[in-house]
């Protein structure tokens, strides 16, 4: 059980209650730090309502406010990207950040942000290793991050922080890897396409273990999270050892992935590899850099 520090800094989530807020709500929770989150269905002490449709937004708790971490924005893979879907998913981000920035002055205790963003926003050259000084790309995805960037900088404008550029988070608790667990479970895994293509992706502790640093050194910047890059196929066979499961099915045809899920089929489809050189460097060590490593993690 944790027990809040007076001492320790308040802590404010904007999308707090989803994958990667919850996880990190009980990492700050457990080290003292005191944290509300903001919701749009408030349920819990701790919540607070916002609205960031109609620009909403509770602001009684506010001026307690040292750390304000936003990752709010509708989930972008669970469903179809009809074109209101991905008008939504670009709203969700832009509007939810513009809020925020228009209420960084009610927080006059207010240190440190840190605004959540997407890995997949560099265009699309396989083989390359993209570090966050490449432009972004042209596709969907790399325009949402763009926009969604363009709106943390109007928070960065006036108070210190960092973005980072999030890969698909491996937790045990939901997101893509329970996606992929549950073929590969039922003895029905398979890569898809041609298994080679690339996906960066982080282990849910060293996300949150990357912003707690973050706060506590001050980064500034714009970050690249992710612990490695590894092939759908690598993947997908790491999953069936540790669940041991055996993988005997030819790979599933992109153009079936993309008959089941539509256009957001890139998410699993797209070759893509990044650099972590940077946030190493600005000091912050990775625990789980191989598969193996974040799979025994979860299934050992
Ligand atoms: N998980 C990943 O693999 C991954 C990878 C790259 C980037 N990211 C980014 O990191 C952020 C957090 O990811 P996650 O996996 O924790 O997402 P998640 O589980 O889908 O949670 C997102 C949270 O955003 C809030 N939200 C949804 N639609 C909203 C809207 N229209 N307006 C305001 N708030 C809204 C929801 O809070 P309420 O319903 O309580 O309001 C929800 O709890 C997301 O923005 C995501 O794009 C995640």
């Amino acid at each position: 059980m944790s027990t809040v520090r007076d001492d320790m800094p308040t802590v404010l989530i904007a999308g707090g209650s989803g994958l990667i807020g919850s996880h990190l709500t009980r990492h700050f929770k457990d080290r003292g730090f005191r944290v509300y989150k903001l919701t749009r269905k408030p349920r819990k002490h701790g919540h607070i309502f916002w609205k960031p449709q109609a620009q909403e937004m509770s602001t009684s708790k506010l001026h307690k406010i040292d750390v304000l971490i936003n990752l709010a924005g509708e989930n972008i893979g669970s469903s179809r990207w009809t074109a209101k879907r991905k008008a939504d998913i670009l709203a969700s981000r832009v509007q939810s950040t513009q809020l925020l920035a228009s209420m960084i002055p009610q927080m006059p205790n207010l240190k440190y942000y840190i605004g959540a963003s997407g890995i997949n926003c560099y265009e699309n050259i396989p083989g390359k290793v993209f570090t966050e000084d490449e432009p972004y790309g042209s596709d969907y995805l790399a325009l949402v991050v763009k926009e969604w960037e363009a709106a943390h900088q109007l928070v960065l404008k006036q108070v210190k922080g960092s973005i980072f550029r999030i890969s698909m988070v491996l937790s045990r608790h939901g997101g893509s890897l329970h996606l992929m667990k549950q073929p590969v479970y039922f003895g029905l895994g398979a890569a898809v396409s041609t298994g080679q293509q690339y996906s960066p992706w982080i282990h849910i502790d060293d996300l949150c273990k990357l912003m707690l640093c973050a706060f506590d050194q001050k980064l500034e910047g714009t970050f690249n999270a992710l612990g490695n890059n590894d092939t759908n196929l690598d993947m997908t066979k790491c999953l069936a050892k540790w669940l041991k499961r055996p993988l005997f099915l030819p790979n599933v045809p992109a153009f079936i992935l993309k008959i089941l899920l539509g256009e957001r089929a890139i998410l699993v489809l797209t070759d893509l590899r990044a650099s972590n050189l940077k946030i190493k460097e600005a000091g912050f060590t990775f625990k789980y850099t191989s598969l193996d490593s974040a799979f025994k993690s979860f299934f050992k």
